[in-house]
């Protein structure tokens, strides 16, 4: 079994669809052992709750420096033995020390096709916003695993979607979250739980 550590921030519809395929069989290797929230009150770690998952808030502003902070992470997710971290709609930055003690076993989603429209500041309906604003004609979104800096490291899986005449941010983000987000961050876990993800410097190979 994988023990999955997933990082949250909000409403927790990405954590909604890991534990979905969790439930129906697809992700038959995975389960997630804790969610971390970066506040509390947030209606992901109530999903992760009901669930009977544990949960913890980990707040940065806990903490002096972003060492103390990546500690009192990498304690929590070796005290559940997490073998892969999913940032699913986590918005704070993780230090080099937690990056590097996950090294290739931190991923997150992104709801762009990186690298447009992400960044520091590209987060929520940004990126939709953003998106619609320079006119492109197609968007969707990103799965990649992380390093420290802001939605950068080896990309995964990247889904596209069509931007249509009459879109609004909201009705982007929607399409993006259910069309894009929701199916290919269960499949990046699902490669990864199954070992058939390598990473040959910016590249992740993947043997199907
Ligand atoms: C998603 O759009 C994700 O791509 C971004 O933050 C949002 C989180 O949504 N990083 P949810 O909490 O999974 O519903």
């Amino acid at each position: 079994m994988l023990n999955i550590g997933v990082m949250v921030s909000g409403s927790g519809t990405n954590l909604q669809a890991i534990l979905d395929r969790i439930d129906d069989g697809t992700l038959k290797k995975c389960r997630v052992v804790t969610v971390v929230g970066s506040k509390s009150g947030i209606y992901a770690l109530e999903r992760a709750e009901k669930k009977g998952i544990p949960t913890a808030v980990i707040k940065r502003k806990d903490y002096p420096g972003i060492d103390d902070y990546d500690k009192a992470l990498i304690e929590h997710m070796k005290k559940y033995d997490v073998k892969l971290v999913v940032l699913a709609g986590f918005l704070s930055l993780l230090g080099e020390g937690f990056v590097k003690a996950y090294e290739n076993a931190i991923m997150n989603i992104h709801p762009s096709l990186i690298p447009a429209f992400c960044g520091k500041g590209y987060y929520g309906i940004i990126p939709h916003r953003k998106a619609l604003e320079y006119g492109v004609k197609i968007t969707g979104a990103t799965v990649h695993f992380v390093e420290s800096d802001y939605d950068s490291g080896p990309i995964i899986l990247q889904k596209a979607l069509e931007v249509l005449p009459d879109d609004t941010p909201e009705t982007l983000q929607k399409r993006v979250m259910e069309q894009a987000e929701h199916i290919i961050l269960p499949e990046a876990i699902r490669l990864f739980s199954e070992g058939k993800l390598s990473v040959e410097g910016r590249k992740v190979i993947i043997k199907e």
